[in-house]
């Protein structure tokens, strides 16, 4: 009965594959989830439709692809109150569909990568949900968190600062670029089920990020 957008008009920070673990995480608590992918590309529902179709246990997740603002904003109240969780991959570059999404979210995620450019770009979906905030009386919550970020950097250090001035609560937990992530989507796996030690890494992040996110 909760719905979790992860949303960010910059193209390539990290949404579908944040929407994926998050959903596979999600279900092996126990919980029953619905993806709703508004991503023109499909990728996350491709990828978790291919997970499904690959897995021994029952991984039966409700899959919906929506491209409108329409379908969001009248599909969504049906879906979110069958299953405990639904959770909703934004799309890059159509501010209205993020718009419609916001209108219905109850947490909005935002990943962002530590570079200058992608930085800037954060502010147009932080404008967007502080709009969305002002409607709905605060609703949704969000937060930020640094997605793809190389270890040992040095903008990495400094983006987590300069995030904070967005006024919305920062994520502690950062999600590292890492080959094993890319490679999530042509082993139709998400990192929880990999082996080795990057893949472990890897997970230990993503369920970090996820038990800060849901405890918001
Ligand atoms: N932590 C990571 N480490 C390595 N590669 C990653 C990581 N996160 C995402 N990627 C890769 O970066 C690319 C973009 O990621 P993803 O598709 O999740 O971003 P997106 O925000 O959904 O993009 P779009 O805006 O185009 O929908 C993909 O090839 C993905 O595999
Ligand atoms: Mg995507």
């Amino acid at each position: 009965m909760s719905s979790i957008a992860i949303v960010n008009q910059k193209g390539g920070c990290g949404k579908s594959t944040a929407a994926g673990h998050l959903i596979r995480w999600l279900y092996s608590k126990g919980h029953s989830v619905a993806l709703v992918d508004a991503d023109a590309q499909q990728s996350s529902s491709m990828w978790i439709h291919a997970i499904a179709s690959n897995e021994s246990e029952k991984f039966t997740p409700t899959v919906e692809v929506w491209g409108t603002s329409d379908e969001i904003l009248e599909g969504l109240p049906e879906v979110v109150s069958q299953h405990d969780f639904t959770i909703i991959d934004g799309p890059a570059g159509i501010s209205e569909l993020t718009r419609a999404i916001l209108l219905r979210a109850d947490l909005a995620l935002v990943p962002v990568q530590p570079t200058g450019f992608d930085i800037r770009s954060a502010a147009d979906a932080v404008r967007l949900i502080k709009q969305a905030q002002s409607v709905r009386g605060g609703m949704p919550k969000a937060a930020l968190f640094l997605s793809r970020a190389v270890k040992g950097t040095k903008l990495k250090e400094e983006a987590g600062e300069v995030l904070e001035e967005f006024g919305l609560p920062v994520l502690s937990t950062i999600i590292h670029q890492r080959q094993v992530v890319a490679d999530t989507y042509t082993q139709e796996l998400t990192v929880f089920e990999m082996k080795g030690r990057p893949a472990t890494d890897s997970a230990r992040e993503f369920n970090a990020l996820f038990e800060e996110a849901i405890a918001l």
